[in-house]
């Protein structure tokens, strides 16, 4: 197996202290997809990991999932598709809700977005709490898709987001914490 170096890319998320609000310390991704170096290594450790494992289709989770989902997408040759934040897919969808830190969001997929036994790679910037991953998955479910693996960038497992999914028996993949 090839050694990829993954605390350059640690080294290239920035964390910005009480933001949105005070106590949070936010993982900003965008310097790493701002360097070509990092941004191709982030890539390549994700299409290394999955070029083998038959995937059929990547989901990838508005709106920071999107940018790493297309990529790896693309790159294992197999299509994208979006799981968005409600009202934005025009053709019929299903739905899942999720508790965020404060209130409730929702999720939605097509429901022609997977098809019963594909395999289907999910992939979102940051695990924290685990709640969008873990609606994710249900939508995936619902359509009788297979996640292989729910992968990220970035796990929190302070926030025990990580934990939750896997005890729910979600494989999953970060690069870093
Ligand atoms: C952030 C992040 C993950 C999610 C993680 O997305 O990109 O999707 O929160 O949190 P959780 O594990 O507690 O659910 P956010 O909803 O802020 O929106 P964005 O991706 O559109 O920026
Ligand atoms: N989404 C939820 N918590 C986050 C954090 N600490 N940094 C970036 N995105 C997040
Ligand atoms: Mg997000």
């Amino acid at each position: 197996t090839i050694q990829l170096d993954t605390a350059f890319l640690k080294n290239a998320i920035r964390t910005v202290p009480d933001w949105p609000q005070p106590g949070v310390m936010f993982r900003d991704i965008t310097p790493l997809l701002q360097d070509p170096k990092a941004f191709r290594l982030l890539v390549d450790v994700f299409v290394l990991r999955y070029m083998d494992r038959a995937i059929d289709v990547v989901a990838g989770i508005d709106a920071r999932g999107f940018i790493l989902g297309s990529v790896v997408a693309h790159q294992l040759n197999v299509g994208f598709v979006p799981v968005r934040k409600k009202g934005k897919l025009p053709f019929t969808t299903i739905a899942e809700d999720y508790e965020l830190e404060y209130g409730n969001a929702t999720v939605e997929m097509h429901t022609d977005a997977a098809r019963k036994g594909d395999r289907v790679l999910l992939i979102d910037d940051l695990i924290a709490t685990g709640g969008t991953m873990m609606a994710a998955a249900r939508l995936l479910a619902r359509l009788g898709a297979e996640v292989v693996e729910a992968a990220a960038i970035v796990d929190l497992p302070e926030l025990g987001g990580s934990k939750l999914l896997r005890d729910a028996g979600l494989e999953i993949f970060t690069v870093c914490d």
